[in-house]
């Protein structure tokens, strides 16, 4: 007897059904051969946000999220913060392996080559309002692109996806840096090719009149790690956002446009903003036992806590706590860091987050350091936009190589009204509850 089959007995028609397993998981369409009857359309999933549904096979990143364990291309995320360049492990995400030596030149060089906007992207940030928020400016930027670069749209030809990929990894940063500038009412400063990708970022970013930016290398460094860790998450929101919109074969830049709006909502990667403000309303370390009261009486959520897929300490928060410690012997202690270090001791020690296994995320600690580093709020989630971008595009040149992969469209249970009939406008409002009523 076969044992790697579910056995399912239909006790609705007494039927009994083998459904093979596909790597530890059921292939939903094999549930539909499942019917009462030829015009029974057979049994489908039910499965809201996605909390037991694989929509892919991917051998990017894996996450053990009951350990605490994630790692890019079999590497654990702490070694290759610890030994690699946040360009390195791009090329890793992208091309399955890390680079030689010769690899990583021509990789960097590429990518170097590519950091210029377009003079009509640059009038086109004029157009926005001083106080736009910067995410908004950066979507808007990124899609704008499609309109550069009209061949993009040729997603099944390697090697024009493998020209906007450069592209987009080394125009993100230039986009970003524009939108904190304009925020500002600065010039935009011209990337400078000489520097790494982090303190290239940090000139366009900081550069006044100096002739030659110099960034500090431990800012430029930790920077760099913090690009490494939010480079890929597997299935996240953005990134199922990225597959869905690219299955449609939607160009790169809109396809990564769709993602970084996925990526700014405040249950996603705009919850770094949120920690912050949150923060800022706590105020004081005395202050924290009653905001966890009211937490927990679920007025609001404690943001940069839990996570859908860890159930333990996030490896990401870990390193980010390490790293703030070497920033923060530049810039000197961000005030924030005591209340956010009282306030994770106090919430892992109370039965409500214990219980629901709600630990610190990657959003956590990641705005401490960044507005240590200068950076305002606003301009948190595009800081986490720029790395994830690597991720986003290598999970759709993944998912346009799976010969399984179609256009994203689930299905729905269908719960409205059966057919009904056009009401003349004269009748409407006499409807049969008002005029039996
Ligand atoms: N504060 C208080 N309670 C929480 C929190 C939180 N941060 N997160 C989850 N819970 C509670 C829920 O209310 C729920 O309680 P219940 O069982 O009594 O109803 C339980 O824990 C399970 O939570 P869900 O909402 O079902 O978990 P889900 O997987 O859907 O959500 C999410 C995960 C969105 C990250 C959630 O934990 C959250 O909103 N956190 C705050 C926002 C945040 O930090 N987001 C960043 C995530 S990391 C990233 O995207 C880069």
């Amino acid at each position: 007897m076969d044992k790697e089959v579910l056995n399912i007995v239909d006790r609705r028609t007494g039927a009994a059904y083998d459904l093979p397993f596909f790597k530890g998981a059921i292939r939903a369409m094999d549930l539909r051969q499942i019917k009462t009857g030829p015009e029974d359309f057979g049994v489908m999933t039910y499965d809201p946000a996605f909390l037991n549904t694989a929509s892919c096979q991917s051998a990017i990143t894996f996450i053990d999220g009951d350990k605490g364990i994630l790692r890019y291309r079999g590497y654990p995320v702490e070694q290759l913060a610890e030994n690699c360049t946040f360009l390195e492990v791009a090329y890793l995400l992208l091309n399955g392996e890390l680079p030689t030596e010769a690899e990583l030149k021509e990789w960097v060089e590429s990518i170097t080559r590519h950091t210029m906007l377009h003079e009509t992207s640059k009038k086109f940030l004029e157009g926005f309002r001083y106080n736009a928020h910067p995410m908004g400016m950066f979507i808007s930027t990124v899609a704008a692109l499609s309109t550069v670069y009209p061949e993009a749209r040729h997603v099944l030809d390697p090697e024009v996806r493998r020209l906007q990929i450069r592209r987009l990894i080394g125009k993100v940063p230039t986009i970003a840096a524009y939108t904190y500038r304009h925020s500002l009412g600065f010039p935009y400063v011209y990337p400078d090719n000489d520097l790494s990708y982090a303190e290239n970022f940090m000139n366009m970013l900081w550069k006044m009149v100096e002739p030659k930016y110099t960034a500090n290398p431990v800012l430029a460094r930790a920077l760099d790690i913090l690009f490494i860790l939010h480079a890929d998450h597997e299935q996240n929101c953005s990134t199922n956002a990225m597959r869905a919109v690219g299955s449609s074969q939607a160009d790169p830049f809109l396809s990564t446009s769709a993602a970084c709006a996925a990526l700014s909502g405040p249950l996603h990667g705009g919850a770094n903003e949120e920690v912050l403000k949150m923060l800022d309303v706590i105020g004081s370390k005395d202050k924290i036992p009653a905001y966890i009261d009211k937490v927990k009486a679920g007025e609001f959520k404690l943001m940069g806590f839990g996570h859908r897929v860890y159930k333990n300490y996030d490896p990401r928060a870990r390193i980010i706590k390490w790293a703030a410690e070497s920033v923060f012997e530049v810039t000197g202690r961000n005030a924030k860091l005591d209340i956010a270090l009282e306030l994770e001791r106090i919430a892992l020690e109370d039965d409500y987050f214990v219980k629901r296994k709600l630990y610190p995320n990657v959003d956590f600690y990641s705005g401490i350091i960044y507005q240590a580093m200068g950076f305002k709020p606003e301009m948190f989630t595009v800081l986490f936009a720029i790395p994830r971008t690597v991720g986003w595009l290598a999970q759709w040149q993944e998912m346009l190589c799976d010969a399984e992969q179609k256009i994203a469209r689930p299905r729905q249970v269908y719960t409205g009204y059966e057919a009904r009939d056009v009401v003349p406008m004269e009748k409407r409002g006499l409807t049969a509850t008002s005029t039996t009523a």
